[in-house]
């Protein structure tokens, strides 16, 4: 019986053994393929290409591409980025409720596939957010039904790696009645936030802290060119958070939010917030007033992560 006991106690060990060294060695050669892949795709930059956006009637087509491209994430640091249309974030989509996109995406990227997955549609990721393989094109159909401010993300396996080397941006879905602040709202801009992590360190970004932490692509774009407003104006912020891995605590110096409707459907309305949590992959409209000319600084109130860069401002003039 006891020996028994130690024979089944052995097999036991020997197989679990096993299974963390062929879990180790299918995941070493993930991180090969990657990096040999990458050391290859670092000699690319491609330029960027702008989107080609056409409207009949409510049918939407939009061609989008997938590319290898440099950008800068802080002063004097470049990251070999994998795009949208070669920008980070990639381009700002607007369309209406209702609308019925055709969406191609144009795999330009010579080694890896890419995808496309809008949070802003009804469709089977099984047929309609898989991989574009290099070179090629795919065409995918959907209905925009419902009013927001969606991310939109390439869904590759590993989607982690996809959208931490820049594959993101947002798509907001106008509603078919407008919001009810439509009419007092003088200037709107795009915000979002993201992380930079460690080029090529795949277990930075399963278990490490982001490098930088950014609004619309650097930890410069928002400080070094502030958004614009005149003193009493009403603003609207399509605020989006593309994580990776983090949430953000949005938060504008100096005002109180008057309306906010949480992922940018004009149901969920929240009023005099201080401050609104995007978890990852959330979006929201913000709209407030700023009442004295001077900067206003916005921010994630998350304060490690303004240290790395999540912070932008606004200045109001007379
Ligand atoms: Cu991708
Ligand atoms: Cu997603």
């Amino acid at each position: 019986m006891c020996q028994q006991f130690k024979v089944v106690l052995l097999l036991t060990i020997m197989i679990v053994l096993a299974g963390c060294s062929f879990f180790s060695i299918e995941k070493e050669n993930k991180k090969v393929d990657i990096s040999s892949d990458i050391a290859t795709e670092t000699l690319l930059d491609q330029p960027p290409i702008d989107p080609v956006i056409t409207r009949d009637g409510d049918d939407v087509y939009i061609e989008m591409t997938s590319q290898v491209t440099n950008v800068e994430i802080s002063e004097g640091v470049i990251f070999n980025a994998w795009t949208f249309n070669g920008t980070v974030p990639g381009p700002d989509l607007k369309v209406e409720q209702g609308d019925t996109l055709h969406f191609t995406l144009k795999n330009l990227d010579p080694i890896v596939p890419h995808s496309m997955d809008f949070h802003a549609v009804h469709a089977a990721p099984s047929k309609k957010f898989i991989d574009v393989m290099p070179n090629e094109e795919g065409t995918f159909v959907y209905s925009a039904n419902n009013p927001g401010v969606f991310m939109y993300h390439c869904a590759t396996d590993p989607m982690i790696l996809h959208v931490a080397n820049g594959m993101y941006g947002v798509i907001i879905v106008e509603p078919k009645d407008g919001y009810p602040t439509d009419d007092e709202i003088d200037r709107e801009y795009t915000i979002i936030q993201s992380e930079w992590y460690p080029y090529d360190d795949y277990d930075a970004l399963e278990n490490g802290e982001p490098q930088y932490v950014v609004f619309n692509g650097s930890d410069f774009a928002l400080t070094k060119t502030p958004l614009e407003a005149k003193v009493g104006e009403k603003i609207r912020l399509y605020v989006s958070n593309m994580g990776p891995n983090e949430v953000s605590s949005f938060h504008v110096v100096g005002t109180i939010m008057d309306t906010v409707y949480l992922d940018g459907n004009p149901h969920n309305v929240l009023k005099g917030m201080q401050t609104v949590m995007l978890p990852a992959s959330g979006g929201a409209i913000v709209e407030f007033t700023l009442t004295e000319a001077g900067d206003y600084p916005f921010l994630t109130h998350q304060l490690n992560h303004v240290a790395k860069g999540a912070i932008g401002k606004i200045r109001v003039t007379e």
